[in-house]
């Protein structure tokens, strides 16, 4: 079906890992690769696949009009994943937040829609449900995003439908969960507290700990978003999520125990403000259609761990090696 897909944020987490996949499965499809390279992106993801004949990586910004509209004319498919994504830092630093996840996603929506594009994929997250306290998300729920990363995050998914909507385009929106696995930037919380552990320093816990997630390994969600792709609908939500629901302070003794390091690592600080006491998704529309996880948490997390002891070097050139790491992560917890 699809013969050239724009992949945006490529160059980060979830984005590398996709773009792996898709060249990896489909031999006759070419990958664009457009990644500003901001603090989190990182072409070290991307080593082993930089000079495949059916990939090409661009250096821009999704709001950059004239790069985007020129782009579009070879494109098929767009699957949309770059964005800011720290939610401590849209606390920080909310602007860009908007300008990148509504701006950046508007004009990719914009051109693609003037180049009849077949079809777009919008990546997001299960934070725009909001703190759900009983009971999961499920497509139809109303939105009730509640930091300016989530909101920005909303705004961007509402976009996309209503290119649907009012065009007719072939849109199709995910909302995933938390995800894990290689390549995370280490200011997320397992990338960060596993590393954080193997240089025994102390992983700060927010509030009591007990703030609740559902975990997901990126190779599930990078399989979930190439079903969607394939065998999706237009205008449709999906759901993705790894029923693996567990408080941050279980995340945390698990990383200690795999990696026998002592309980006195643990740091509880100030909690951050706005913090989602919990996201819960109802996945059964994508389990009905026929996608589920093949990966269990207890045997993820470990592969997950064993990456990073294994590759030491990619995350010491981020924790040691790039100022925005490091002076992000010593204010903001010296302010805690
Ligand atoms: N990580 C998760 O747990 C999770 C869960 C659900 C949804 N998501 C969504 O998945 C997507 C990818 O998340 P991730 O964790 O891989 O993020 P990431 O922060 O690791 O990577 C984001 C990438 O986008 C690029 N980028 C940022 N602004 C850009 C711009 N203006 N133009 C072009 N490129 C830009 C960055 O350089 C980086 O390579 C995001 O849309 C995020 O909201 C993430």
């Amino acid at each position: 079906m699809a013969k050239t897909i724009l992949i945006t944020g490529g160059a980060g987490f979830i984005g590398s890992n996709f773009v792996r996949l898709m060249l990896g499965k489909y031999p006759d499809y070419n990958i664009i690769n457009l990644d500003k390279l901001t603090y989190a992106g990182n072409l070290e993801n991307l080593k082993d696949i930089q000079s495949h004949k059916n990939y090409r990586f661009v250096q821009g910004d999704i709001c950059d009009a004239q790069l985007i509209d020129g782009l579009m004319q070879d494109v098929d498919w767009v699957v949309n994943f770059a964005a800011e994504t720290h939610v401590d830092r849209s606390v920080d630093d909310p602007f860009v937040f908007t300008l990148t996840n509504v701006i950046g996603t508007h004009t990719l929506l914009e051109y693609a829609r003037r180049h009849r594009v077949k079809g777009f994929i919008q990546i997001g997250t299960d934070e725009v449900y909001g703190s759900v306290e009983t009971g999961s998300s499920v497509e139809t729920d109303i939105l009730d995003p509640r930091s300016p990363y989530s909101s920005s995050k909303a705004a961007g998914d509402l976009l996309a439908l209503s290119y649907h909507t009012t065009f007719g385009m072939d849109v199709r929106v995910t909302r995933c969960t938390n995800n894990y696995g290689p390549y995370q930037f280490p200011e997320k919380l397992i990338p960060f507290f596993v590393t954080n552990a193997l240089e025994d320093r102390e992983l700060p816990i927010y509030g009591d700990g007990r703030n609740v997630r559902d975990w997901l390994y990126v190779e599930d969600h990078c399989d979930a978003i190439d079903f969607i792709l394939h065998h999706g609908r237009a205008g449709d939500i999906y759901n993705i999520g790894g029923g693996q629901e567990m408080e941050n302070i279980q995340i945390t003794d698990i990383i200690l125990k795999e990696l026998k390091k002592p309980e006195t690592l643990k740091k509880y600080v100030k909690d951050r403000p706005g913090h989602d006491r919990r996201y819960s998704l109802d996945i059964s529309k994508m389990l009905k259609l026929g996608w589920k996880p093949r990966h269990t948490f207890d045997a993820a997390i470990k592969e997950t761990i064993q990456w990073y002891i294994v590759n030491e070097q990619w995350w010491r050139n981020i924790k040691d090696g790039k100022r925005e790491f490091k002076d992000f992560k010593d204010r903001w917890y010296k302010e805690r």
